[in-house]
C-alpha cells in the first residue's frame, strides 16, 4: 500500500472505541489462516492503512484464541445476509454500528446494492479515509438512537438490517425504540440480523447494557418481528481450522448455558 497511513487519533479523536479496531484486527488476523472461516482480506488491507498501536491491541485481545468468535459471528451474519440478498436482489442494506467492517465489500464487491452503513460521526470520519464512498454505497454519520437519519433510507423495497457487535452497547429502551422505528419505517418488510449476549454475560462484561433473555422478549416488544433463527456462537465449531480451538468450542457447545452465552439472531418482519 502506498501513501500515508491514516492516524486514528488525528482523524477520529481520542474517543474512537478500541472495540471496532479489535474486531477489525481479529478478522484481519483470521484472514491469514490457511483455511479461514471468514477470510476477510479487506480487513487485512484496512489494518495496513491505519496508524494505531496494534501491538498493544494485540496483547490485549489475544487474537490466536479470540479470532474464532469474531469470524464465526461475522460468517453467520454474512451467510444469512447472502441468502436474503439472493432472494431479494433489489433489497436495500442498512448496517448499524458498522465500525471498520468491510461487509459491503465481502457481500457486494461490485457495488450493485443500495447499501447504507451507519456509525457515530467520528467513526464515519475515520471510515471515509479507509473505505471511499462509491456509487450506490453511502456512509451515514449519526447515532442509531438519533431521530432523522432513517428518513433518508429508501423504504419502498425489502430491507436487510445488519447490526453486528452494536446492540449490546445500547440500553434496552434504546434497542426497543430503534427496532420499533425500523419496522415502522421499512413498510416493504425484510430481515434483521444481529448478535447479542445472554444476560449473565452482560452482568460481567464491562460495557454491555442490553442482553435479551430470549427471542420471545423481542417479539413481545415488537409484534411485527418474528424470530427465524437464534444460533449459538459455537454452532459451526467444525469450521474452526485449528484442532485445539475446535475441540474447545465443541465442549462449550455441549453445555447449553455456555453455548447460549452469545447468539446470532435472525428476525423477519
Ligand atoms: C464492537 S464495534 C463493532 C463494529 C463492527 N460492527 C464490527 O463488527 O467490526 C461497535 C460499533 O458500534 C458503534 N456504535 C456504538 N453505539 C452506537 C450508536 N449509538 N450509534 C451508532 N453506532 C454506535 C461503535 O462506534 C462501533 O463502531
Amino acid at each position: 500500500m502506498n501513501g500515508a497511513k491514516v492516524d486514528v487519533r488525528k482523524v477520529a479523536g481520542e474517543g474512537v472505541t478500541w472495540t471496532l479496531l479489535a474486531t477489525l484486527y481479529l478478522r484481519a488476523w483470521e484472514s491469514r489462516l490457511p483455511e479461514p472461516i471468514l477470510g476477510d482480506r479487506y480487513a487485512a488491507g484496512a489494518v495496513e492503512r491505519i496508524d494505531y498501536d496494534f501491538a498493544a491491541l494485540r496483547r490485549r485481545i489475544r487474537p490466536a484464541s479470540n479470532q474464532f468468535l469474531v469470524a464465526l459471528r461475522a460468517r453467520q451474519l454474512d451467510d444469512w445476509s447472502r441468502a436474503f440478498l439472493a432472494r431479494h436482489p433489489n433489497a436495500v442494506v442498512l448496517q448499524l454500528g458498522c465500525g471498520m467492517d468491510s461487509r459491503m465489500l465481502r457481500l457486494d464487491p461490485l457495488g450493485k446494492l443500495r447499501w447504507f452503513d451507519v456509525d457515530v460521526p467520528h467513526v464515519i470520519e475515520l471510515r471515509r479515509r479507509i473505505y471511499p464512498e462509491r456509487g450506490r454505497y453511502t456512509m451515514v454519520g449519526a447515532s442509531v438512537t438519533d431521530d432523522g437519519w432513517l428518513e433518508a433510507i429508501p423504504a419502498d423495497r425489502p430491507v436487510l438490517v445488519v447490526a453486528e457487535g452494536v446492540l449490546p452497547y445500547l440500553t434496552a429502551d434504546e434497542v426497543r425504540t430503534l427496532l420499533a422505528r425500523l419496522t415502522g419505517h421499512f413498510t416493504a418488510g425484510g430481515e434483521l440480523v444481529f448478535d447479542a449476549s445472554a444476560p449473565w454475560v452482560a452482568r460481567v462484561a464491562e460495557d454491555f447494557r442490553w442482553a435479551p433473555r430470549d427471542a420471545r422478549e423481542i417479539e413481545r416488544w415488537i409484534p411485527g418481528l418474528t424470530c427465524a433463527d437464534a444460533t449459538p456462537f459455537t454452532t459451526h465449531h467444525r469450521r474452526i481450522p485449528v484442532r485445539r480451538y475446535r475441540a474447545l468450542y465443541r465442549l462449550i457447545h455441549a453445555v447449553p448455558a455456555l453455548r447460549n452465552a452469545y447468539r446470532e439472531f435472525r428476525f423477519t418482519f
